[in-house]
């Protein structure tokens, strides 16, 4: 690509793309990521029947059909969540596989009665392989830690997506598309008490909805999920990352988390 840029020299052009927020070395031939045979629908009905003929030819790009089946098809097979982690592992339908460093899977306590869950993981994440250690997951921990929850003891973390979109762009809605599977089933093996869903990525893909997180936050709702005995209480609240950019939100988000406070202290959690 020159777009005119021929007489810029190395350093400068680097720095260009890195200012366009293109920071990670994808590989040396160009793929073309635009291409994408079939839509994948974001909120496929539980009835939807795959076509038969909906075979990705043989130089497709990942995420087509064909994977989401295969996404539905591990995720379910997966009876713990260790079997689930090397299910996703083992995923070969979504390309953010190979341009992040690892998966990110979880981090907490995988017995705690409560589970929250993000949107994807960051620079940090995928260097580190756990969900918020960034920035925004240090704002998350001290939130987490005012109303008496942490990682270390009673509270388990993961997120829709588990591999760093590169230059932290949005998921995509076939990427979130691919990676429900997954998430619906940690859930389901988790079998928390509480859920809590943070951000609008996080909200909108599991609560199947098109409403944004600033409708969605502090109110109750139910999760339910074929796999689940009983519905679970979920509480949509706003993400870390937005608080940080937003502090003026964040008298809200401390109204959302003493509302999960006091459910928690409710049902005997805390
Ligand atoms: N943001 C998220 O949603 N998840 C992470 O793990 C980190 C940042």
């Amino acid at each position: 690509m020159t777009l005119g840029m021929e007489n810029h020299d190395p350093a400068a052009l680097l720095q260009f793309y890195a200012d366009m927020g293109a920071d990670e070395a994808m590989g040396d031939t160009p793929v073309d990521r635009t291409r994408l045979p079939e839509r994948v629908a974001l909120f496929p009905s539980p009835a939807a029947s795959v076509p038969a003929a909906a075979k990705p030819s043989a130089d497709a790009p990942l995420g087509t059909i064909e994977s989401l089946t295969d996404a539905r098809q591990l995720a379910a097979a997966a009876k713990t969540i260790e079997e689930l982690k090397s299910a996703l592992d083992g995923f070969q339908g979504l390309s953010l596989k190979r341009t992040a460093t690892q998966m990110v899977f979880a981090d907490g306590n995988p017995q705690a009665r409560v589970m929250l869950v993000g949107e994807a993981p960051g620079a940090d994440e995928d260097r580190l392989g756990r969900p918020f250690v960034g920035l925004s997951g240090q704002l998350l921990d001290r939130m987490l830690a005012s109303i008496g929850l942490s990682r270390e003891s009673n509270i388990y973390i993961s997120n829709v997506i588990n591999w760093r979109p590169p230059g932290n762009r949005s998921p995509s809605d076939a990427e979130i598309a691919l990676s429900l599977p997954f998430i619906q089933r940690h859930i389901e093996l988790v079998n928390p008490t509480v859920l809590i869903f943070a951000g609008g990525v996080a909200a909108k893909a599991l609560m199947q909805t098109q409403q944004g997180i600033t409708r969605l936050r502090g109110k109750w709702a139910e999760h339910k999920s074929d796999g689940l005995n009983q519905p679970i209480p979920v509480l949509p609240i706003f993400h870390p990352a937005y608080l940080l950019r937003s502090p003026q939100e964040k008298r809200l988000a401390w109204a959302d988390l003493l509302k999960l406070q006091a459910r928690l202290k409710e049902l005997g959690i805390l």
